[in-house]
């Protein structure tokens, strides 16, 4: 996702800089050049050792370094990268930043650059509600700094609340988000994927054989678009899509508050293998097996998730898409489909067993719209998911 994206790490000093060398072997798992730049205060929480170790690049430290200077000059080294990344950002940067300080390295790089900053603030709670950094702060934003956190939490100084640095993942997160390109920038869609388990007692569900793969794959091509994904999954075994916002549940029911709790969106697209059935009262203890005969279960039906939000009036996304499995008279059934559950789109795709859809990494699937049907070839799930993210953006953006 970051492939060869040069990025600028700002490392400052205060007791989060310990995450940053976790977030260097992230963003450099992910294809990316991180180039170190460490303050002074920084040298006393981590070593320049470390970082350019992990890093595979020079650590750069101080702005009056000769060698540097002749090696690479700081405006050169400031506007070589794509993103400059400032964590953690302590109070005393960003009041460097918001005032247009420049003395020393990391200030003087911010000053004399003009390429894109995200700065993931770390600071004692009461510097981050000071009126002063909160007066920074909406400088900073109204100049078009990026911030990403801070998190409520526990403290290393024993205090709690807002002022600890987000997770390197999170980081990693604000960086895609920040990075993309593509024309469904500034987009937020909802993906749903994966079964649902309903339970039938504390250690017994009812699940399906859903691998979440299809899912998975067409959040990803969404992001690599350029949207913002609310990515809602039952217990898939795909792989998670890098960079959405992830939200992991169990059941139909789930789910459902999941996505209402997310629906200001441009776009839904409902993968899931929703369960049609949960057990209408799950017991609280393991059901026993008795002499007396086979438990008998009794089966409520599960909320259509795609039907409640095709059919919502206010607040309906613009463009809701389902998904139709069918193994006999697909298209006939799934067109069907479309109208009853008043949804915009349907992609329907034959899961006979000889097939070898289901559980497979290829999918054939048609596309079923107001404009009638359209069928796609046989190909692997990915381009499917690539096809369909492509329509997505030309439907939403035009
Ligand atoms: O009715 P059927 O399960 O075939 O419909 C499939 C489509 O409806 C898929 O898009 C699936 O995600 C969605 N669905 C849902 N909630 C359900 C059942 C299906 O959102 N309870």
């Amino acid at each position: 996702m970051l492939t060869d994206k040069r990025i600028l790490l700002i490392i400052a000093g205060g007791i989060a800089a310990y995450k940053s060398l976790e977030l260097i072997r992230r963003l450099r798992e992910r294809g990316a050049w991180v180039t170190p730049v460490l303050t002074r205060a920084a040298e006393e929480f981590v070593t320049p050792l470390s970082v350019s170790s992990l890093s595979g690049e020079k650590a750069y430290r101080d702005l009056f370094d000769l060698t540097d200077e002749a090696d690479m000059g700081h405006i050169q080294l400031s506007r070589s990268a794509d993103l400059i990344v400032v964590a953690p950002g302590t109070a005393d940067l960003m009041a460097k930043m918001a005032l247009g300080m420049a003395n020393d390295l990391a200030s003087t790089l911010l000053l004399a650059t003009d390429t894109p900053v995200l700065v993931a603030p770390a600071m004692n709670v009461r510097m981050w509600d000071h009126p002063a950094t909160q007066r920074n702060l909406r400088q900073l934003t109204a100049d078009g700094i990026a911030f990403v956190g801070p998190n409520d939490g526990d403290m290393a100084c024993g205090e709690f609340g807002p002022g600890r640095m987000v997770e390197p993942m999170e980081i990693v997160q604000a960086v895609q988000e920040v990075m993309a390109e593509g024309p469904l920038q500034g987009r937020r869609i909802l993906v749903t994927s994966g079964p649902t388990h309903e339970p039938i007692d504390p250690v017994r569900y009812i699940a399906n054989r859903s691998s979440g793969a299809q899912g998975s794959a067409i959040a990803q091509a969404l992001i690599k678009l350029g949207a913002e994904v609310i990515f809602v999954t039952g217990p898939a075994d795909a792989a998670r899509p890098e960079g959405a916002t992830l939200i992991e549940v169990e059941t139909a029911q789930e789910m459902l508050s999941a996505v209402q709790q997310n629906l200001s969106v441009d776009a839904a697209v409902f993968c899931a293998a929703v369960a049609d059935w949960r057990v209408a009262s799950a017991s609280d203890s393991k059901i026993k097996k008795t002499k007396g005969g086979l438990p008998v279960l009794a089966f409520a039906e599960n909320p259509d998730i795609l039907a409640t939000v095709s059919q919502m009036g206010d607040g309906r996304p613009p463009l809701v898409v389902g998904f139709a499995a069918e193994t006999d008279d697909v298209i006939e059934n799934a067109t069907a489909k479309r109208i009853r559950k008043g949804c915009d789109w349907i992609v329907a795709n034959d899961v006979s067993p000889a097939t070898g859809i289901m559980g497979g990494s290829e999918n054939a699937v048609t596309l079923i719209s107001d404009a009638g049907s359209e069928a796609w070839p046989r190909m692997g799930k990915v381009e499917v998911a690539e096809k369909l993210a492509a329509r997505i953006a030309e439907t939403l953006v035009g």
